[in-house]
């Protein structure tokens, strides 16, 4: 879809929502992004009162969201009556033990979908209507990974397994696109403006197993985060929380850090951190090492790299190193066991391809430093600056 006639396509949307549900009840389930909410706005407008949206707190939300979220999607103009089904519990059970990226998202696809069929029952409703949008079905027909909203297209029958048929009324929307049907809409900026935050959570961005303790660190942080680097409007900005475990890099990757930045490799220490994050390599999805950069400067100080010197460091290190996905370079660290703490900041339009975002070092310094004072159990914070791809936006 090139050129969006938007009053047409919503107009259009409302008719087709209503044709296929022939006056039947139906469920969505609303998250306070703008996917969900365009959808549930164009579906409240072909059914009025037969929709019912169910917000689900289940515990990886950030600090505060799930009564942000009721309060905004239920004032005006969206006035979506929004009931919060608190299923926190539900979901810790079903992740516990897991580490393994894809295991983690099935996990949670299959407590996602439970608890909407359990809804759903409860409701009377047979239909599911969600905001799938075109990056995420393009993104898991292409083995990318298992985006949590996407189930037909990749053979699971809805109706079968959980109770109810789906209905996705901007599925072939790119995400600017839905910006700008939000904005016509009337949806706040908070809204129509507001970043990306994955279906699943801050399950993906606790990476490797998820424990309450690191779970609670990587809550306060993002707030840390989300707060600091506001002002520099990437598209998409966030944290993600590695356990702490890290190994020493094979010295052949410190060798090509070295190299690429004409630095003596004594005063370069590569990790591999204890976690793998994905990636893309050759356009299909790859799981592989987080290689962890810091060097020093002759006086003994952190070498301040510029972004140039950042990519050139960072694609020598891909070229020689396939097993590895991501590159970050040290920020801030303090003298404690603790776990290890990702940044992360893109600019993207599609979502698919993204370049990383040219924060000033300084304001990562201070995020950092914020982070170290206030989450105790955090000993170093990152910044990740491999872009996608051959990175992915999230680490898993
Ligand atoms: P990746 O990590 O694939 O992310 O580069 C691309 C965009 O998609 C978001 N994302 C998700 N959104 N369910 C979602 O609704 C998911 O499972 C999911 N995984 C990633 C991600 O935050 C980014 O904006």
């Amino acid at each position: 879809m090139s050129e969006l006639n938007i009053p047409v396509f919503i107009e259009r949307q409302v008719e087709a929502v209503r044709k296929a549900l022939g006056g039947e009840k139906a469920l969505i389930a609303v998250s306070g992004g703008v996917d969900s909410t365009v959808s549930a706005v164009i579906t409240n407008r072909a059914m009025g009162d037969n929709l019912v949206c169910v917000f689900i707190d289940d515990n990886f939300m950030r600090l505060g969201e799930p009564d942000r979220v009721r309060a905004t999607l239920s004032s005006q103009p969206l006035s979506l009556p929004v009931k919060v089904l608190n299923e926190g519990q539900r979901f810790m059970d079903a992740l516990r033990d897991l580490g393994d990226a894809e295991e983690k998202r099935k996990a949670f696809r299959e407590a996602f979908y439970r608890t909407l069929g359990d809804a759903a029952e409860r409701e009377g409703c047979r239909f599911l209507v969600q905001g799938t949008i075109k990056a995420d079905v393009d993104e898991t027909e292409g083995g990318i990974k298992t985006q949590h909203n996407v189930l037909e297209q990749i053979g699971i029958d809805p109706v079968e397994r959980f109770g109810f048929k789906v209905i996705e009324p901007i599925a072939a929307l790119y995400k600017h696109q839905v910006r700008e049907v939000a904005r016509h809409l009337g949806a706040p900026p908070e809204v129509s403006e507001r970043q990306p935050f994955p279906g699943p959570g801050l399950s993906v961005r606790v990476v490797g197993e998820i424990v309450p303790e690191k779970l609670d660190e990587l809550k306060k942080a993002t707030a840390i985060i989300e707060d600091g680097l506001k002002v520099h409007s990437p598209d998409q900005y966030f944290g993600a929380i590695f356990s702490g475990e890290t190994s020493e890099a094979p010295r052949a990757l410190a060798n090509d850090a070295a190299e690429a930045l004409n630095a003596d490799v004594s005063r370069v220490e590569a990790l591999f951190l204890g976690e793998k994050a994905t990636g893309i390599v050759d356009g299909v999805r790859a799981y592989g090492h987080v290689a962890a950069v810091k060097v020093l400067d002759p006086s003994g100080g952190l070498l301040k790299l510029g972004y140039g010197e950042l990519e050139t460091m960072r694609m020598t290190v891909q070229e020689g190193n396939h097993n590895v996905t991501r590159v970050l370079y040290f920020v801030g660290g303090v003298e404690r066991a603790g776990y290890t703490l990702a940044l992360r900041a893109v600019k993207t339009r599609d979502y698919i391809t993204a370049s990383l975002a040219e924060i000033p070092w300084r304001s990562l310094s201070e995020v950092s430093s914020r982070i170290l004072d206030s989450c105790p159990k955090v000993s170093r914070v990152y910044y990740d600056v491999t872009p996608k791809p051959p990175g992915t936006i999230e680490f898993e």
